[in-house]
């Protein structure tokens, strides 16, 4: 031991083992550490202070007074110190553990976004379009007079304006009842036909019922070449339903109106559900009405600045909240805009 006996050498050699002791104890990091210094500096055979008091038995008198003071000065540092570093290290583990990964337990599932059931049929009719040449034309919401009704003649105070329940607003504007103002657009900026597009968005009505709803979806499509004929429209509506629904699907033109067509036609389909036979979705009928179509009216043309002497074109218009509750089989317009996960989730296209 380093200890010796005389007074000024035993106070620098203890003071020098106390140094010792608290390096040590300042690199302890875990428990199994604090008890290794423990041990060392306290333990009941070989612990460093048990012995620096056995060698007080060889000592008499004043010295071993002075010795007997440092060495348990010593141990009651090393104690005090020792209990101290426990606390802390006991802290240091427990917060450790509680910052643990346990790797058993189960992952959290991260939430995948589904696309609405709107946007899914919204993309496959882009895609079947746009495969058969299409391009995609986007036209406002907020429209005019002239764009949403004048231009696709409409006359003014026509009582097929009241067909259409519009809302309007400040300024003279109105939200477009209809994506049909997008052919006029497009026909006024292209410079010349040919033209084939179709153009998805909103558009708003005052209606609301299980039916209706005052904001919906539709798509238009125009063509416009020369020698477009009646028999274009309906190549091309079968071509596109089925594709769109089954491959078996069956188109039915019925003459109707629209001032903006001339002839004009609503189109119905083999219903998907019954492939035709007839079942309570199609009221036992075998036919859906999806879409209305016709020949461009000669006079929406010349108003846009084409020939009609020279151009033709046929258009429709389809809605497509009304085809993805079919395809999805959803009874009620009203859960498509609901904004309800449980129905947004489920759909896959
Ligand atoms: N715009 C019509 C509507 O919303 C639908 C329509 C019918 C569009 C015939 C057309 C068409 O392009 O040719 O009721």
């Amino acid at each position: 031991m380093a200890a010796g006996g005389g007074g000024e050498g035993v106070a620098a050699s203890l003071s020098e083992e106390r140094a010792l002791f608290d390096r040590e104890l300042e690199a302890v990091g875990s428990r199994a550490q604090w008890e290794e210094v423990r041990l060392r500096w306290l333990g009941k055979k070989r612990g460093r202070v048990r012995q620096h008091l056995q060698t007080l038995r060889d000592l008499e008198g004043e010295g071993r007074k002075v010795w007997g003071r440092e060495v348990n000065e010593l141990k009651r540092h090393v104690e005090a110190a020792l209990a101290r570093r426990e606390a802390a290290v006991k802290a240091l583990e427990a917060s450790a553990s509680s910052l643990a990964v346990d790797v058993t337990l189960p992952g959290r599932r991260p939430a995948v976004g589904a696309l609405h059931p709107v946007s899914i049929v919204t993309q496959e009719i882009v895609e079947i379009f746009t495969a058969m040449g299409y391009s995609v034309a986007e036209g406002p919401e907020i429209e005019d007079d002239y764009h949403n009704f004048g231009a696709l003649n409409f006359p003014p105070d026509h009582p097929a304006r009241d067909t259409q329940d519009t809302f309007f607003i400040a300024g003279g504007r109105l939200l477009r009842t209809h994506t049909s103002p997008v052919q006029i657009r497009t026909m006024l900026e292209r410079e010349a036909p040919p033209i084939r597009i179709i153009c998805p968005g909103r558009v708003y009505r005052n209606d609301n019922d299980l039916r209706h709803s005052p904001m919906f979806h539709q798509v238009e499509c125009l063509v416009v070449d020369k020698g477009v004929t009646l028999g274009h429209l309906k190549g091309t509506l079968e071509a596109f339903v089925r594709k769109l629904f089954r491959p078996d699907t069956g188109v039915r033109l019925r003459p109707s109106f629209f001032p903006f067509t001339e002839p004009s036609a609503e189109v119905d389909i083999t219903c998907p559900f019954c492939s035709g036979g007839g079942c309570r979705t199609c009221s036992e009928t075998g036919w859906m009405e999806i879409l209305g179509a016709g020949m461009v009216d000669p006079r929406v043309l010349a108003g846009c600045g084409i020939d009609p002497a020279v151009y033709s074109g046929f258009a429709f218009g389809l809605g497509l909240d009304r085809v993805a509750m079919i395809r999805f089989d959803i009874p009620n317009i009203r859960l498509l805009f609901d904004n309800d996960q449980r129905l947004v989730g489920q759909v896959r296209g």
